[in-house]
């Protein structure tokens, strides 16, 4: 069947269950608006799945519905084997969720936070002190019990907000762009309790804007007006889609150097970063000592200039790039012969 001018994937079956988070098809409308569209996505257990996207891409819609809170428009999903239209009140108690705004209730203490969701995420009384000792010595915040959520900084903040997610033991773990606004030191440090709860067997899907964090990832999905264009691990997204040069280049006038490199069919894209260039080369042969002529010609002079990896926001860059131009192309598919 083929529906919207994409075949329809097959529907889910018992195998998997095997993956943590499986969805097919699942959509959300608001209105006209379409924030997920769609979408087929996989995490394996025990994976740490890093959910890039553009603001407004769908990836907290997504999130909000594999939670068992939104309900979706289209198609079907399983969080750990558990059906999330027919049971979202048990994917509710199954998994943790750390909203994009963490909810913490800023009139009550550290402790009172920690008890407040071990009640809601109904751990058994008996066992409720030794799980927040436990949460207190995860998230680092031992120094502070009695301290009011309110008065804590952005980083303790962070740290209890996940810890309150995971207060149940739960085996999967949603994080909506977790370290938003929180200093780099805080967000390493958040960045290793993370990682640490992956290696010890948790599921983690996170959303994130910042590319240091994607690399720390094993998989990658690249969501885009709520489909999702791309996924893979780092590596392999950087090995099997990324065979164009990026070259990182220091002009003695970096915007001179930017505007006319903007212009040259070479170059797919240009990011100034302070007195540095960094261009995105339209053909896989695009050499440094081609770029520093083109520049020469122009009467810019460069320092140096080299080829380096590609990072991740150069791949969402031309990931995005490519899939615009791909519905570019399919709009004027559909327009025939006579449109163009
Ligand atoms: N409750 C709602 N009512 C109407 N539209 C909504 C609602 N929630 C989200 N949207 C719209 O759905 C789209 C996807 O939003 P969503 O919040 O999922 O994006 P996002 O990828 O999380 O973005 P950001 O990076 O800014 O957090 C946006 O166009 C947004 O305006
Ligand atoms: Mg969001």
């Amino acid at each position: 069947m083929v529906e919207g001018g994409r075949p329809a994937a097959p529907a889910l079956t018992d195998a998997d269950d095997q993956y943590a988070v499986v969805t097919h098809g699942l959509t959300k409308r608001f209105g006209r608006i379409v924030a997920v569209d769609r979408l087929d996505l996989r995490v394996r257990r025990g994976e740490l799945y890093g959910f890039l996207g553009p603001n407004g891409a769908g990836k907290s819609t997504t999130l909000r519905m594999l939670c068992g809170i939104l309900e979706p428009t289209e198609g079907e999903g399983r969080v750990l084997g558990i059906d999330l239209r027919r049971d979202p009140e048990r994917v509710k108690s199954a998994i943790g969720y750390m909203s994009q705004r963490f909810s913490l209730y800023d009139d009550l203490t550290v402790e009172e936070n920690l008890m407040f969701y071990a009640r809601v995420y109904m751990v058994p009384r008996a066992d409720r002190a030794a799980r927040i000792q436990q949460m207190l010595r995860l998230g680092d915040l031992g120094g502070y019990p009695r301290q009011l959520a309110g008065q804590l900084s952005g980083g303790y903040r962070q740290r209890l907000a996940l810890t309150c997610a995971l207060v149940h033991g739960p085996r999967l773990v949603f994080l909506d762009e977790p370290t938003a606004g929180v200093d780099p030191v805080s967000r390493r440090t958040f960045w290793a309790v993370v990682r640490r709860l992956a290696d010890e067997g948790t599921t983690i899907l996170v959303t994130t804007h910042y590319m240091d964090e994607a690399e720390l990832c094993d998989t990658l999905g690249f969501i885009y007006q709520g489909r999702l264009i791309a996924h893979g691990s780092p590596a392999e997204i950087k090995a099997e889609t990324f065979a164009r040069p990026v070259i990182e280049l220091q002009p003695v006038d970096a915007r001179a150097a930017a505007d006319a490199l903007a212009e040259w069919d070479a170059v797919e894209e240009v990011v100034r970063a302070g007195a540095r260039v960094r261009l995105i080369a339209a053909r896989s042969d695009l050499q440094v000592g081609a770029v520093r002529d083109y520049l020469a010609a122009r009467g810019v002079r460069v320092e140096w200039a080299n080829e380096v990896e590609p990072n991740v926001e150069d791949l969402f860059v031309s990931f995005v790039d490519r899939e615009r131009k791909a519905r570019v192309r399919e709009q004027l598919r559909a327009l025939g012969p006579a449109g163009r």
